[in-house]
């Protein structure tokens, strides 16, 4: 059974359409990456699946009610979003909010500090901290309640191999350990590395959606053939 279905969804600002129409069906297991040029959709995509965007048209379903469904998902920006505490304590704040005991909450986020290699930085006030730990932190802190469905957008835009290899390791695990994972980027690599389904959007729609490696050995059309090229795509 698919948890998600996308149908006739269609994103129109100022008369304009933005995205859409898209029809799309995602599965509980695996990760799901976004590919697709500057301005083809992605992050429009993402936040219309997480419930961000109001739509102009369609549907977006769950398999569970979508109130519970918005409460088993993550959602993590380009640019992390600190709150202007230490290091353990943005970790422990989805749990604080979901009423865990400090000691818990503590223990927990103790456990995710050690993952992410942050140690000694635990008290530490987070935006201080390099963009690539506190990319760290942004993942750790949405996976701390392992939500059920985690959505990235561009989650390693920017950062080092090291720090990419960070983030990677640990939504791998996380997909291993029941959570989906849908994430945009715009690196070839990554995506190769990474995902088990590729979506592919180019201006606004959503020209294919298979496995990976049907994307890679049979791209369906010119735009995602010069992607996978890395030519520049107009
Ligand atoms: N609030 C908005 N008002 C008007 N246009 C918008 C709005 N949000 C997005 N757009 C337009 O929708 C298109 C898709 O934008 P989106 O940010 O989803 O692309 P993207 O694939 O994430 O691009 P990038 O790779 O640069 O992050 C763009 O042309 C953008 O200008
Ligand atoms: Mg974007």
């Amino acid at each position: 059974m698919f948890p998600l279905e996308v149908s006739s969804v269609e994103i129109n600002i100022k008369g304009k359409r933005i995205l859409g129409p898209i029809n799309l069906l995602l599965k509980q297991e695996g990760i799901s990456v976004l590919l697709g040029a500057n301005g083809s959709g992605k992050t429009t995509l993402l936040e219309t699946l997480h419930g961000l965007r109001k739509l102009s048209k369609g549907k977006v379903r769950w398999s569970i009610p979508n109130k519970l469904a918005a409460k088993e998902q993550s959602f993590v920006f380009q640019t992390p979003v600190m709150l202007r505490r230490s290091v353990l304590e943005n970790l422990m704040y989805p749990l604080r909010v979901r009423r865990f005991s400090k000691p818990n909450a503590i223990k927990e986020a103790m456990h995710w500090v050690k993952k992410i290699g942050l140690e000694k930085k635990i008290i530490q006030q987070a935006t201080l901290l390099s963009g690539g730990e506190m990319q760290a932190v942004a993942v750790a802190r949405a996976l701390i309640t392992k939500p059920k469905m985690l959505f990235l957008d561009e989650p390693t835009a920017s950062l080092d191999g090291l720090a990419k290899k960070t983030i990677e390791d640990i939504l791998v695990l996380a997909a291993k350990n029941d959570t989906k994972i849908i994430m945009s980027t715009h690196d070839l690599g990554q995506a190769k590395r990474l995902a088990d389904d590729i979506i592919y959007l180019h201006k606004g729609l959503m020209e294919s959606h298979c496995l990976k490696d049907e994307f890679l050995n049979s791209p369906p059309s010119d735009a995602a053939k010069q992607f996978i090229a890395g030519d520049i795509i107009i």
